[in-house]
């Protein structure tokens, strides 16, 4: 089996479960968006496995969006650490317009909430039609600001989790399951 097992103390969510829930969201953006075109704006670099198994989800569903388009947004804000620097960064904008358009904003984790509010607040200011944002995990209790969620996969422990897009110091993001790391696992932040 993989070494990065060794890592890990708890599998929060396998394949299956990660899978179901891409599903439903999928589901019922497919059925909001029924007959209108829409753009799904990933969040790199977390998003990227999410967001491109949303894509294809959404792509399965009958009667679902006229037309999708894909883009990317890079925001960041945690760095190599495990908590955010609280200040989010702009890393690489959308290319063209979204006046008049449907947006979907995916990020893979909404955690304290700064980004997704940070990232909201960004595009609102462009007049798309309808903007909606959907997260594949969130974790409530860490909650600093009231930010909207429009589409929501999994509720996720207070827990440090890495996994299917979530990285610890870049490593991680390619696991197919969403996990807790090992103590252990940590190097030492000061
Ligand atoms: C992570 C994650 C979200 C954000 C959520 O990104 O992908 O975008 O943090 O945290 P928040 O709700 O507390 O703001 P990160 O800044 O680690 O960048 P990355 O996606 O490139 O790893």
């Amino acid at each position: 089996m993989n070494s990065y097992r060794e890592s890990i103390a708890e599998v929060l969510f396998d394949e299956s479960r990660i899978s179901a829930a891409i599903d439903e969201m999928a589901a019922a953006i497919a059925r909001d968006f029924s007959g209108e075109p829409i753009l799904v704006v990933g969040v790199l670099k977390g998003a990227l496995f999410a967001f491109t198994d949303l894509v294809r989800a959404i792509a399965r569903r009958p009667n679902g969006p006229s037309d999708l388009s894909v883009e990317t947004i890079w925001a960041s804000s945690y760095g190599n650490a495990t908590r955010s620097s609280g200040e989010v960064q702009l890393r690489k904008d959308v290319a063209g317009s979204i006046r008049g358009r449907n947006v979907l904003l995916v990020d893979d984790i909404v955690d304290n909430g700064l980004t997704m509010q940070y990232l909201r607040e960004l595009l609102v200011q462009r007049a798309p039609a309808r903007l909606r944002t959907a997260a594949l995990l969130e974790k409530p209790e860490r909650r600093l600001v009231n930010v909207r969620l429009d589409y929501v996969g999994l509720r996720c422990p207070n827990a440090f989790v890495v996994g299917y897009g979530l990285d610890y110091r870049e490593l991680y993001r390619n696991l197919p399951i969403i996990a807790r790391l090992k103590p252990e696992s940590f190097a030492p932040e000061n």
